[in-house]
């Protein structure tokens, strides 16, 4: 017999009849705020987290109290189009039952916070009740699908929903658990569990060796932020009309401080397949990664990794030879910026969007700026739709000419400014970090707001307020904000602490490199301002910061995910 090395994910997966596990008994047992430790990794694949309040740990301790234990909920919005029902209902949803907040995410959906475990099942019935759903948010599965942001800009961003809404379906886990555990559906017996196997015709009992991504984009955007990400489609028009996709794959963030063997990786691009052969080719490419994923080590288990262990061409025939036919050459493509175009657009069909900053994408009321309150009154007049960017930005959509000036009334009214304080400050990106999230290393959402005034102190004496420079934070290296795709990236180490990378591509296809290693605030300030001072005076016409820095010499550049760790010239 051969050792059993499988992670201990995989048996976790392989013993919860399909992810049920005892989720439905530990909602129920009222000792406690938590649910079992095996069951809080297959609650994932329901969308939700279980988290506790890290700014309350050492109060409660002393106290000799539980953690405050509450739950995160993320919701699959493929293509981040949310009618203005919807959002009324969600809106109301984080009163209910969360922390009155709406989380955008950098995968453009929502997240709640704080949810407690006796609301846990009502938060999802009335997620439902809105037809919309958690299944697959989280999890060893195909994730929320995201496409180049608002679907009514042009003919190929309509594509682009439609292939992240069609992608989505075909990839969606069919174990009926979902609607068993909260939906209150027919319960599966043991007599009839034998069925189960059956039930997951793509995944079988072991899902994915890993979190699998999916994005769609329309160049010159890039906003998708494609080479992040494990399969990606590219819409190609030719002559004014679209012809199919460039599909990449092996894309993927996260690593470990001090691991090695642990890298970002941007994507690579496969070839070119026609309208009717994405979907195929999605399933090929997820189905490869299924089979070929390492399930001993989860460090190594995302495609990324296979792609390096495997090579890429051996990876692209087998795709080719599960899909029966060979992938096209590429066609020419450009992407010009991964962020968003904020303020006013026009459509093709001549309505009007408005794209707004959302500051790490979380929409509450302050004093003086109660922006959740104008956004539900909107969705109560129905006079626009809501489109959620994977930037943490959202977009007020199909807006007839003459609701224009009512909306651009509406916002002011509740001091909600279209206008940014500054290019870096929309170009800015956290994710939630802490008191959420369990693996937080650092602050993230709640540091990077301040550090940016500090900074932009420096692009004003430099005369660069306006100029956009990619800026993004994470409180840890798992890398949910994408900081190893930022002209200046952050990543926190200890409370106060982060290191410093430097020179990614504007258009998201470079990843940077650790400039400096354990610096604080000041520090930052101090490593950042003569470099943002050279950058004014020597930069070329429409250089921007990213590459700036690798041409002057100040960090090498980063081909491939493998050489991110190399060719360091670390400053501390
Ligand atoms: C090993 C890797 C990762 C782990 C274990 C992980 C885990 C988590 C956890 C626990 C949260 C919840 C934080 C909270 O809301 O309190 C979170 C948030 C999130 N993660 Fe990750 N994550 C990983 C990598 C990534 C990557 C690479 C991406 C995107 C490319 C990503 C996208 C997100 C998004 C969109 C959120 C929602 C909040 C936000 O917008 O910042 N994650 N992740
Ligand atoms: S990057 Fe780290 S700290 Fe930030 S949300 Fe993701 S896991 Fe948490």
């Amino acid at each position: 017999m051969t050792a059993d090395n499988r992670s201990k994910n995989e048996h976790i997966k392989e013993d919860s009849h399909q992810l049920r596990g005892t989720i439905l008994d530990g909602l129920s047992e009222v000792v406690t705020g938590a649910i079992a430790e095996d069951d809080t990794q297959l609650l994932k694949f329901h969308g939700s987290y279980m988290q506790d309040d890290r700014d309350l740990r050492g109060e409660r301790a002393k106290k000799k109290l539980e953690k405050a234990f509450s739950f995160m909920i993320r919701l699959r919005i493929p293509g981040g189009l949310v009618t203005p029902k919807q959002w009324i209902a969600l809106d109301d949803i984080a009163s209910t039952y969360a922390n009155n907040t709406l989380r955008l995410t950098t995968r453009a959906t929502f997240q709640y916070h704080g949810v407690i475990k006796s609301n846990l099942k009502r938060t999802m019935q009335a997620i439902n009740a809105t037809c919309l759903d958690t299944i697959a948010a989280c999890g060893d599965v195909n994730r929320n699908v995201m496409s180049a942001a608002n679907p009514f800009l042009s003919k190929a961003h309509g594509k682009a929903y439609d292939l992240a809404k069609g992608v989505s379906d075909h990839l969606l886990p069919r174990t009926g658990a979902y609607h068993e555990i909260w939906l209150d559906g027919e319960k599966v017996t043991d007599a009839t569990r034998k069925a189960e196997v059956g039930e997951e015709p793509i995944y079988g009992v072991h899902y994915l060796p890993r979190k699998f991504k999916i994005v769609i984009a329309v160049p010159p955007d890039n906003d998708v932020d494609i080479f992040a990400h494990d399969l990606g489609f590219i819409a190609i028009e030719e002559k004014g009309e679209f012809v199919g996709w460039n599909v990449t794959v092996g894309g993927g963030m996260g690593m470990t401080h001090g691991e090695l063997d642990t890298f970002p990786r941007t994507a690579d691009v496969l070839g070119f397949v026609a309208p009717e052969d994405a979907i195929p080719v999605a399933e090929a490419v997820m189905t490869t990664q299924r089979d070929w994923g390492n399930r001993n080590l989860r460090k190594r288990a995302r495609l990324k990794y296979t792609m390096e262990d495997r090579g890429v061409e051996a990876f692209k025939a087998e795709v080719e030879k599960r899909l029966g036919k060979p992938f096209g050459a590429t066609r020419p493509y450009t992407f010009k910026s991964t962020g968003d175009v904020i303020g006013w657009r026009q459509g093709h069909d001549k309505k009007w969007h408005l794209t707004l900053f959302i500051e790490n994408g979380r929409i509450k009321d302050v004093p003086g700026e109660t922006a959740k309150t104008a956004y539900r009154k909107l969705a109560e007049q129905g006079i626009c739709e809501f489109v959620l960017t994977s930037n943490q930005n959202l977009i007020l959509t199909n807006i007839a000419p003459k609701n224009k000036p009512k909306i651009e009334a509406l916002l002011k009214e509740h001091g909600v400014s279209i206008a940014t304080s500054s290019g870096m400050r929309r170009s800015s990106m956290a994710c939630v970090s802490l008191p959420t999230c369990g693996l937080a290393l650092a602050e993230s959402e709640r540091f990077l707001p301040g550090l940016i005034t500090d900074i932009e102190k420096l692009t004003e004496k430099a005369g660069l307020r306006d100029d956009e420079i990619v800026v993004r934070m994470t409180g840890c290296p798992n890398g949910c904000g994408r900081p190893y795709l930022a002209e200046i990236g952050f990543v926190g180490r200890t409370p106060g602490i982060y290191n410093l990378y430097l020179g990614a591509a504007f258009d998201g296809s470079r990843l940077n490199k650790l400039y400096a290693q354990d610096v604080d605030r000041a520090k930052i300030l101090a490593l950042l301002d003569p470099l943002i001072a050279r950058y004014a005076k020597e930069r070329t016409e429409g250089e921007h910061f990213g590459d700036f820095v690798i041409r002057a010499g100040v960090i090498a550049a980063t081909k491939q995910g493998n050489e991110f760790h190399s060719d360091l010239n670390l400053v501390s």
